[in-house]
């Protein structure tokens, strides 16, 4: 049988806010192989890979992606036609070399990834493997922490709450499916205690309720009820957030809960926050280029939470290593199309891992019924991934692939 890419196919599809996005095709041997839909985000950040929209006002409010198509369809199908789809790494390179731009600029991150991942996708069926042992390899796989983003803010919701996701992290439990039971039942709990205050409404971009609330600190309050509601102890489901305070930092200030605070005054509301509720984990708690203080709040209270960068590191390895260096922070964010291949993906998931930093594999807000990221945390055995509330069909079809594969992977085990 024929291994060789005999072809690509690119066309628009539309992402979970109704925004144009990427689906690319993969043709082994004439035959399809591989499909892909591209994610995108909404706080994106300053050092993200370039995502490439046609910006005609006319259409789609400029959103098209017409361009990017063209690029998958013309230079990226011209390249990479006759390439063993299995290699991944000579694929990636040949994009990368075809773009020659240092952020995706010319061929945009969103075709090529589009690209790498519909080529990923065809060699593990020209293999005949399911994706995440095809990712995994002879190492096998291992089942992700999941963090269920519960109640959303910031940039996702119309609501005022600052801090963009307040997530459970059902940490304490012996198997995926019973974590995941756990947190979706914390969901419905809040769900409870919301209505029970009157403050139920809509949700926001990736699935969660999106109260308006006095302060950021109520949230983690929702949250403890939410778990305890559920029936749960605080011991067995911690909280995760997403602060993305990038959104909310200008003129070297933090403009939180009406305040303007200094990252120092930030990082020390942090430390009560870990000190009062069972805050695990703290993701961009300080702006992608202040790296000042995120390295102080690393020798403050990064033996006691995980500090998670995301904008900070926009899954590229150089940034990454930039924190590596000065410490500061000791988790990782993986999101596929900040950098745009999957073989940059795996590179920075390695440094990550050769240097004790936890791996937290992402979707954007922006999604799709593209289920790559759950054989990716999978295979690669990062130990946790966020992919929002249990509600909404382009987030529970992450859970649901988790689900799927957990009938074959057993193992798992929590980083915390
Ligand atoms: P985004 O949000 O996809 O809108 O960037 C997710 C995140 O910040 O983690
Ligand atoms: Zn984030």
């Amino acid at each position: 049988m024929s291994d060789i890419i005999s072809g690509l196919d690119a066309r628009m599809v539309l992402d979970s806010r109704g925004n144009p996005t990427v689906e690319v095709d993969c043709y082994v041997g004439g035959v399809l192989f591989g499909r892909s839909i591209v994610p995108s985000g909404a706080s994106t950040g300053a050092h993200e890979a370039i995502e490439l929209r046609d910006g005609n006002m006319n259409r789609w409010l400029g959103r098209g992606v017409e361009d990017a198509i063209d690029n998958v369809l013309e230079p990226i199908q011209e390249a990479l036609i006759g390439m063993p789809v299995d290699d991944q790494k000579a694929i990636d390179e040949i994009m990368i070399e075809l773009d020659g731009t240092p952020n995706k600029a010319n061929l945009g991150a969103n075709a090529m990834l589009g690209v790498s991942m519909a080529c990923l996708h065809a060699g593990a069926a020209l293999h005949e493997l399911p994706l995440w042992r095809y990712i995994g390899g002879v190492a096998g796989g291992q089942m992700p922490v999941p963090m269920l983003n519960i109640l959303n803010g910031g940039a996702h919701a119309a609501s005022n709450v600052d801090v963009q996701e307040f997530m459970v992290m059902p940490h304490g439990f012996d198997t995926f499916p019973e974590a995941l039971r756990a947190g979706v039942e914390c969901y419905h709990a809040l769900k409870q205690e919301l209505k029970t205050d009157g403050l139920l409404g809509g949700v926001g971009d990736e699935g969660g309720f999106a109260p308006n609330l006095p302060t950021n600190e109520t949230g983690l309050k929702y949250m403890v009820r939410a778990i305890e509601g559920a029936g749960y102890s605080t011991d067995e489901i911690g909280i995760a957030l997403d602060v993305a305070s990038t959104e909310f930092f200008s003129e070297d200030r933090y403009h939180i809960d009406g305040k303007d605070l200094t990252g120092e005054e930030l990082s020390d509301i942090y430390a009560t926050w870990v000190d009062e509720y069972p805050l695990l984990s703290i993701e961009d708690g300080f702006g992608e280029d202040d790296w000042r203080s995120w390295s102080h709040c690393m020798r403050d209270i990064g033996d006691k939470v995980q500090l998670v960068g995301d904008d900070l590191f926009v899954t590229q390895a150089e940034r990454l290593a930039m924190g590596i260096e000065s410490k500061a922070a000791n988790a990782i964010l993986v999101k596929v199309n900040q950098v745009g291949t999957i073989t940059e993906t795996l590179e920075t998931m390695e440094l990550a891992n050769s240097h004790g930093f936890n791996s937290v594999v992402s979707h954007r807000s922006g999604e799709t019924e593209d289920t790559t990221i759950a054989d990716l945390a999978v295979g690669t055995r990062a130990g946790q991934i966020k992919t929002g509330a249990p509600a909404r069909s382009d987030r529970v079809a992450k859970y649901n692939q988790l689900l799927r594969i957990s009938s074959e992977v057993s193992e798992y085990r929590s980083p915390f």
